[in-house]
């Protein structure tokens, strides 16, 4: 970092004193550049007034302002600013009389020595170092009070772009092949998927994605979503991959961890209009890489480009919501928002490093474990199933689609608004019931408390929970016996009947 600059207001009609202020000023340079000078209380609050100081020395002998009138003038025009008065002589008196009023510290003309001045500019490096720390505790309030708003919106949209994706499916699904409504129905579907992206990337900076963390081999992400990535990024970039061959393992949600690649590697392709580099690499700490050294027990995963980087401003505010410097339309500032949250949410931190003209490096690190990745969960395409599930979702619009896509399935559905309902059909159900598909939040009984009843007399009905919410945030491994089966909300009606296949004919 560059030594901080302290921008110093030099108060003092006479140019002899003046002069040899600032003579140290210009001795000291590296730490500030040149100080500003008033020679007149009246010039030093319209100074104060068009520019901002970290300090300001403030002789009390002005010819418009009589003993402390000009500390008082100019304590109330920048109450934040520490002020040094320089006094007449040996007066220290009026010196601590000075300080009573609100200086920060007096020194006296005939002892304007530079330890006295260094003294004078550590308090205003103090102050810039309050100010930082001030700054950034409220960037992170602020940060997070948003994602509490923009995961709290973004959950009641999930659920209605569920019902409005899954009507058009179903709509589609029973027109002819022909038909020519098809093409508007696939436009909602497209346009419901878009707009199910943007929440997705709220969700993530709002930490309420649904995580189900696996050990993970990044290198085999990566290289897995090549095909995802070449299209998106474009021709005139090349994508270089630099992978660790025995790079560790780390425990993390893979579809997040990809969303983290593909917001960078969309970032990147954005800073490069004319064509360039983008280059993403692993490695393992005690490796030097593209960021600086890597803390122990480390895994990164960093993406670099070449294209235009970012001053100072811009990299301080990256991470902030909504931040953006591309056109209307073209960003949403929510990319490297939701980048942070899935980092944090899965233990980790990110790292920046970019010089204005000359790309940037964006590094992921996560926590390094011993364990070897599980296999790949099987998934073939839903087929037509059969037998019965007890549905419960207080939001109807969920519940009835979800409804329809079952029966329309073959399955027999029973619907209930409530685990109290719930009970209350099963109770009265005589025979097998094979699956309770159920909410996990509901007011009046929660799912897994739900399932944890009903499994007592029937121990062998299956259970799926559906939530939009994170898995961190559910109680759902309690569940007795089972290793509970989250669906995430929105779910695409495929979704649905697979995780419903899989678990019957497991
Ligand atoms: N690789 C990069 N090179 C230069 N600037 C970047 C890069 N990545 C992000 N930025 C800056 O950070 C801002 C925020 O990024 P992001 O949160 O992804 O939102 P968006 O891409 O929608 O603008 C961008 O508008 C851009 O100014
Ligand atoms: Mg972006």
């Amino acid at each position: 970092m560059t030594p901080p600059e302290v921008r110093v207001l030099l108060v003092e009609d006479n140019p002899s004193d003046a002069l040899l202020v600032r003579a140290f000023f210009e001795r000291a340079e590296s730490e500030f550049t040149a100080a500003s000078e008033a020679a007149t209380l009246a010039e030093a609050i319209a100074a104060l007034r068009s520019h901002e100081f970290d300090l300001v020395l403030l002789d009390v002998g002005l010819p418009d302002a009589r003993d402390l009138e000009a500390l008082e003038a100019v304590c109330s025009e920048a109450p934040e600013i520490p002020i040094v008065v320089i006094t007449i002589k040996e007066d220290e008196a009026l010196g601590r009389l000075a300080v009573e009023k609100g200086a920060q510290d007096y020194l006296s003309k005939t002892r304007i020595s530079p330890e006295v001045l260094f003294r004078s500019l550590r308090y205003a490096l103090d102050r810039q170092r309050r100010k930082a720390v001030e700054e950034a505790l409220w960037r992170a309030q602020k940060m997070d009070a948003v994602g509490h708003l923009a995961g709290g919106v973004a959950h009641e949209f999930n659920n209605l772009l569920l019902a409005i994706k899954a009507s058009a499916e179903l709509v589609r699904m029973d027109l002819p092949s022909d038909d020519p409504m098809r093409e508007d129905l696939a436009e909602i579907e497209r346009a419901t998927d878009r707009a199910a992206r943007l929440t997705r990337q709220l969700l993530a900076f709002g930490r309420k994605q649904p995580q189900q963390p696996e050990v993970l081999d990044l290198n085999e992400v990566i290289l897995g979503m090549d095909a995802l990535l070449r299209p998106a990024i474009g021709e005139g970039i090349e994508v270089v991959t630099r992978l660790e061959p025995e790079l560790g393992r780390v425990r993390a949600d893979r579809g997040s961890i990809e969303q983290v690649v593909m917001n960078l590697a969309l970032n990147a392709r954005d800073a490069m209009p004319d064509g360039g580099i983008l280059t993403i690499s692993t490695r393992n700490a005690s490796s030097h890489g593209p960021a600086g050294d890597l803390p122990d027990g480390a895994v990164e995963l960093a993406v670099t480009d070449t294209g235009t980087g970012m001053d100072q401003e811009t990299l301080g505010r990256v991470f902030e919501p909504f931040f953006t410097t591309k056109p209307q339309g073209r960003g949403t500032g929510l990319g490297l928002s939701a980048v942070h949250g899935i980092v944090q949410q899965s233990g980790g931190d990110i790292a920046v490093k970019s010089t204005l003209g000359e790309g940037a490096t964006f590094a992921v690190r996560l926590r390094r474990v011993e364990d070897e990745p599980e296999e790949p969960r099987k998934s073939g395409p839903p087929t037509a199933g059969s037998g019965t599930i007890l549905l419960v979702d207080d939001e109807e619009v969920v519940r009835n689609v979800a409804a329809r896509m079952l029966r329309r399935s073959g399955y027999e559905v029973m619907e209930t608004g409530s685990a109290a309902e719930a009970i209350a059909v099963a109770d009265e159900f005589p025979s097998t019931i094979h699956l309770l598909l159920t909410d996990v939040v509901m007011p009046g009984g929660s799912g897994p408390e739900l399932a944890d009843e009903l499994r007592a007399s029937r121990p062998d009905m299956k259970v799926v929970f559906m939530s939009g919410y994170t898995r961190e945030h559910l109680p759902i491994d309690r569940v007795e016996g089972s290793s509970a089966v989250l669906l995430e909300k929105p779910f695409a009606g495929a979704d649905l009947l697979r995780t419903v296949e899989d678990v019957l004919t497991e």
